[in-house]
C-alpha cells in the first residue's frame, strides 16, 4: 500500500518529471526518482531553447502551421494547438521561477527576451538561456524542488518495471537500489517521464541517452505505443569519433551558419528554398546523401562570416567546447554529421498525459502525444515538457483514489546474467538499429533487423525468468524489444514521411495519413 492514498510516483527528473512535480506538491505527496545517470539526461543537454508565441509579431495560428508543416501532416492537430496555446503562460511561470533566460539587448526590442530563430520555424520564437537551455531551466526547477518539503527525492533508485493489479490499473513501480536489492514503490497514480530512445542507436547527441525504458515499462503492463519509427535525428552533432557526443545546436543555423560540403560548397539551397532552416527530417537527410555523394564521414557547418563577437555573444558554450576540443569556431568551420535525438512517438497519451493503462501517465520525450507527427519542430520539445506535465498535474489535483485490486505477482530469479554480456547484447541491438533503421531504412535492412533482433530475443528470453533482475539486463531487455516494436512500426508503414524515409516505398502515401499503434503483444510470443 502506498504511504498516503493520493501518492503520486514520477520516475524520471528531466524536465518534465520535475515540472510536475512542482506543479502538484502543494496538493499530493510526491516521490520522484532520479536515478543518478539521469544527470547525463537529454532535458540537461537540450541547447536552443523553448518556442513560444511570445512576439507581439508572431501568433498562434503561425507557430502551429509551421508544426504541422514540419510534422509532415501526421500531426494531431488538437494536440499542436492545445500545446501551442499553453506557450506563453508556461514560459510566464519559469520566468516566475527565476530561469535567466537571455535578454533582447536592442532597447527597440518588442520582447524582453532575446528570440532566436530555428528549422521549420517561420518566425523568431525561441527563448533560451544563452545556448545551455536545457541546463539553465533544469539547475532552477531542481532547486524549487530540493527546497519542497512535499517532494520526496529519490536519486538511489531505478526503476525496472511497474506494478500492476488484477483490474489492469497501474500501481506503483518496482527498482533496484546501488546494491541491487528489489524496492517496491506503491503509489495511487504512476507518471513516466523517462525520456525517449535514442538509446537505442549507436551514435547519440548526448552522452547516455534513455533507451526507451520507460516506453517498453508500459508496454508490458499494456499500454498503446504510437509512431514508434518516427526516430529523429539531429543534423548537427561534432564529428570526433573519439571524443564524447556533442551537439551544435539549430540556433547556430538559426542565426546565419551554412552547411559546407568537402569541396567547401554550400549544398542546402539546392535541396530546399529553406537551404539550413528546413525542418530537420531534410537537412538531415540533405546531410546524410551529401557523405554518400562524397564518401566523407562528415560535412562542415560555418559560422566564421558571423563574426567573432557574435559567435562568442550567441553561443559560448558551443565556442568553449569546441575550443577544448582544438576547433577555434571563429576560424575554422565545424565537422559535423547527423546523430540520434529525439524519439518523436512513445506511449500514446490524451491532453493530460493519461495513458490507455488506467492511473498511468507518461510526459516528455517517453509520449506519444500527437504534436510531433512523423516529424518533430526544433524546441517544440521542452515546449511540449512544460505543457502536458503542467496540463497532467491539473488532472492528478482531481483524480479520486480507486479501489485496489490484488496485485500481479512478480518473483525475481536468481541467476546472474553478467554486466558485460548485457552490455555487449546492448551494443548489438544498437548496430542492429543503426545499420538498418536509421536515416534512410530499406526493405532488406529492416527485413534483417528484424530477423537479427528475433534472433537475440530468442536467446535472452528463456533466461530472463530465471535471470537476477540488474539494471542493465532490464535496460536490455526493454531496449531489445522496444528496438523489435520500432522495426515492426517501420515495416508496416508502406509510405516515406517525415523522419521514415523507405526508398523501396518513396510515396506520400494516404492524404490523411494514421499515426501507428503497437502493442507489445503485437511480437511473436517467442520474444516475451
Ligand atoms: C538544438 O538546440 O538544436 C536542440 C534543441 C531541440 O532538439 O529542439
Amino acid at each position: 500500500m502506498p504511504d498516503s492514498p493520493q501518492e503520486t510516483l514520477i520516475i524520471g527528473g528531466g524536465i518534465a518529471g520535475l515540472v510536475l512535480a512542482l506543479e502538484i506538491a502543494d496538493q499530493r505527496p510526491v516521490t520522484l526518482l532520479q536515478p543518478s545517470r539521469e544527470a547525463l539526461g537529454a532535458s540537461r543537454w537540450a541547447q536552443g531553447g523553448i518556442a513560444a508565441v511570445l512576439s507581439p509579431d508572431d501568433d498562434v495560428e503561425a507557430h502551429v502551421a509551421d508544426t504541422l508543416v514540419a510534422g509532415d501532416g501526421l500531426c494531431d492537430e488538437a494536440a499542436v494547438r492545445f500545446t501551442v496555446e499553453q506557450g506563453p503562460a508556461a514560459i510566464a511561470w519559469l520566468l516566475s521561477l527565476g530561469v535567466p533566460f537571455t535578454p533582447d539587448p536592442d532597447p527597440e526590442a518588442r520582447y524582453p527576451y532575446h528570440l532566436t530563430r530555428e528549422g521549420g520555424h517561420g518566425a523568431r520564437r525561441i527563448i533560451h538561456a544563452d545556448d545551455a537551455t536545457g541546463r539553465a531551466v533544469v539547475e532552477t526547477l531542481r532547486q524549487h524542488v530540493e527546497a519542497h518539503p512535499g517532494i520526496r527525492l529519490r536519486t538511489d533508485l531505478t526503476a525496472i518495471g511497474l506494478i500492476g493489479d488484477a483490474a489492469g490499473h497501474c500501481r506503483g513501480a518496482r527498482c533496484l537500489d546501488e546494491p541491487g536489492n528489489l524496492v517496491e514503490l506503491p503509489a495511487a497514480d504512476t507518471v513516466l517521464a523517462t525520456g525517449g530512445a535514442s538509446g537505442l542507436f549507436r551514435h547519440t547527441t548526448s552522452p547516455d541517452p534513455a533507451c526507451g525504458e520507460g516506453m517498453l515499462m508500459a508496454a508490458e503492463l499494456g499500454a498503446e505505443l504510437m509512431n514508434l519509427e518516427f526516430q529523429q535525428f539531429h543534423p548537427t552533432c561534432l564529428f570526433d569519433p573519439d571524443g564524447p557526443p556533442f551537439l551544435i545546436s539549430e540556433a547556430v543555423r538559426g542565426e546565419g551558419g551554412h552547411l559546407l560540403d568537402a569541396e567547401g560548397h554550400r549544398f542546402m539551397p539546392e535541396v530546399d528554398p529553406r537551404a539550413e532552416l528546413a525542418p530537420r527530417d531534410v537537412v538531415a537527410r540533405a546531410i546524410d546523401a551529401e557523405m554518400q555523394r562524397s564518401g566523407t564521414d562528415h560535412v562542415w557547418l560555418d559560422v566564421r562570416h558571423l563574426g567573432e563577437a557574435v559567435i562568442r555573444h550567441h553561443f559560448p558554450t558551443i565556442h568553449a567546447h569546441c575550443a577544448a576540443r582544438g576547433i577555434d569556431i571563429a576560424q575554422e568551420p565545424i565537422p559535423v554529421v547527423p546523430a540520434a535525438h529525439y524519439s518523436c512517438g512513445g506511449v500514446h497519451t490524451d491532453l493530460d498525459g493519461a495513458t490507455t493503462v488506467p492511473r498511468l501517465y507518461a510526459v516528455g520525450e517517453v509520449a506519444g502525444t500527437g504534436l510531433h507527427g512523423a516529424n518533430r519542430m526544433a524546441s517544440n520539445s521542452l515546449l511540449e515538457c512544460l505543457a502536458f506535465a503542467r496540463s497532467c498535474a491539473r488532472r492528478l489535483c482531481r483524480a479520486v483514489p480507486d479501489e485496489n485490486a490484488p496485485l500481479t505477482p512478480w518473483r525475481p530469479g536468481r541467476t546472474a546474467i553478467p554486466e558485460a554480456e548485457c552490455g555487449e547484447m546492448l551494443a548489438r541491438v544498437r548496430t542492429i538499429m543503426s545499420e538498418n533503421v536509421a536515416i534512410v531504412r530499406h526493405d532488406a535492412g529492416l527485413a534483417t533487423a528484424e530477423q537479427r533482433l528475433a534472433e537475440l530475443a530468442e536467446r535472452l528470453a528463456p533466461r530472463i525468468a530465471d535471470a537476477a533482475p540488474s539494471v542493465s539486463l532490464y535496460r536490455l531487455w526493454h531496449a531489445l524489444r522496444l528496438a523489435r516494436l520500432t522495426v515492426a512500426s517501420a515495416r508496416a508503414r508502406r509510405e516515406s514521411r517525415g523522419l521514415h524515409f523507405n526508398p523501396d516505398c518513396p510515396l506520400h502515401g494516404d492524404p490523411a495519413p494514421q499515426p501507428s499503434r503497437i502493442h507489445l503483444g503485437d511480437l511473436a510470443p517467442s520474444a516475451d
